[in-house]
Order: structure tokens, then sequence, then C-alpha cells
């Protein structure tokens, strides 16, 4: 995979510490979506591929999948804050995205479109639940779902049920399914193939400093279906 990579230092935000451990952030490219099946054919074709080979994925298709997962589709969204293409829960957008390359693991930025460093080193064997055997291990992509439920408590999120670990429960889990969806259908519609599953909670929640409010959901692999 070609890196189009920043040199500019990142701006100071939540993850700076760990930023200071990883990598420079990387510009990925303008989603374009030129080509594609559509959506009546993605419903179609979309399914679980858990043999994904270890071909790479273009930069221009990771923005693609980015954006179509959870990326900024209007400026002006619910609450005052921009709008996504995953719906969330008083549109608090708690789940951050990690992404695990074979370099690192960042954060998908989606107001800025970019990839944050946490980290250097392949953290992908971490991103699927352990016994979950060697199938997808090469993949170029696993997503990390990683839901911040301080995020419940920003300003503006207003409704009362928000304040109810069960309550706020539900709608993480929900809100996170909905980004999967996109991922699948994204997938579906590309030629490219996915698989969402567990991930190793505890090892993620230790290497990647996560702080109380976090927690380690799930992981996605993405990458083009094993021929071989
Ligand atoms: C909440 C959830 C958790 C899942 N966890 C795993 C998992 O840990 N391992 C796995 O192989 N598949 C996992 N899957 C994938 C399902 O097994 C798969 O979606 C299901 O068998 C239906 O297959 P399909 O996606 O091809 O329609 C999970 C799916 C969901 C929605």
């Amino acid at each position: 995979m070609i890196l189009k990579r920043s040199v500019k230092p990142s701006k100071r935000r939540a993850v700076s510490k760990a930023t200071i451990r990883g990598l420079p952030p990387i510009t990925l490219p303008n989603p374009r979506f030129t080509r594609g099946r559509s959506i009546y054919a993605a419903l179609k074709n979309r399914k679980t591929v858990r043999s994904i080979g270890k071909k790479k994925i273009s930069m221009q298709m990771l923005s693609n999948l980015l954006w179509a997962a959870g990326g900024v589709n209007r400026k002006k969204g619910p609450f005052g804050v921009r709008g996504r293409t995953a719906a969330s829960a008083s549109n608090s957008q708690e789940i951050d995205l990690y992404v695990a390359l074979a370099e690192g693991v960042y954060i998908y930025e989606a107001s800025s479109h970019k990839l944050i460093s946490v980290l250097g080193g392949d953290l992908r064997a971490l991103a699927i639940g352990p016994g979950q055997g060697n199938s997808g291990a090469k993949a170029p992509v696993r997503l990390i779902y990683i839901v911040n439920i301080d995020k419940f408590r920003m300003a503006g999120f207003q409704e009362p049920g928000l304040y109810n670990p069960e309550i706020q429960k539900s709608y993480y889990y929900v809100d996170t399914g909905l980004i999967a969806e996109n991922v699948y259908l994204f997938a579906a519609s590309q030629g490219l193939a996915t698989w969402f599953h567990n991930c190793n909670r505890a090892a993620l929640a230790k290497k990647l400093n996560l702080r109380s409010g976090q927690r380690a959901l799930f992981g996605q692999t993405v990458g083009y279906p094993n021929d071989e």
C-alpha cells in the first residue's frame, strides 16, 4: 500500500500522547465513487467472507471504505454537529473506528478524513477474538470498533436515557451494527470481502491504553476474497 503521509505534526487532541508512540498521520485522498454495484446488487451480494487474502487495498479504496463506514456526509447534522453516513443515538457519534494495518493502528478522524496514529506495530491479530483460527490473518485491514462512552455526556445530548448504563449499552451496540452494515454493503458493492467478528477486548484495552470510558467491542476484517 502506498501511504500518503502528512509531515505536519498532528494537532493536539485526546490521542496526542498515543500519537507520540506512533506514526505520522495519513491524509486520505478525497472519497471518490466512480465504480461500484447498485445498492440493490450490494444487498443481494452482502455476506460474511472469512477467507480473505493478503492483497493490499489502495489508499483510494481505504478512503472510500472509511467514508462509507462512518464519514461525514453533511456539514449540518442533528444537535449542531456534522452528520455521518451511519446514524447514532442522539447523533452522539460515540463509536471510534480504529484501523489496524500492518504498520500500525490509527483512529479514523471523520471530520478531517485522516488517519491519526495511535501505535506503531502490527496489532491485526488482536483485532479478532482468540480461538478464531488463522482466516484473514494477513488481510490488509482490520477495523476495531471502540466505544467512547464519555461522548454520551457531551453538551447537547440531553436524552435522560443516555445516562443509564444499560440503555447506553444498547445504543452503542446498535450504533456499531449500523457502521458494520455500511462496511458490509460497501464491500459487496466493490468486490471486497469482509467479516464482522469479536476482538480480543482485554488485550486491545491494554495495548491501546484505553481509558475507563472506552471499550473495544468488535472487529471487522476487510480485504480481497482469497481465491488461492
Ligand atoms: C454481533 C455479531 C458477532 C459476530 N461475531 C462473529 C465471530 O466472533 N466470529 C465469526 O466467525 N463470525 C461472527 N459474526 C458473523 C456471523 O456469524 C455472520 O454474520 C452470520 O453467520 C450470518 O452470515 P452472513 O453475514 O454471511 O449472512 C458475528 C456477527 C454479528 C452480527
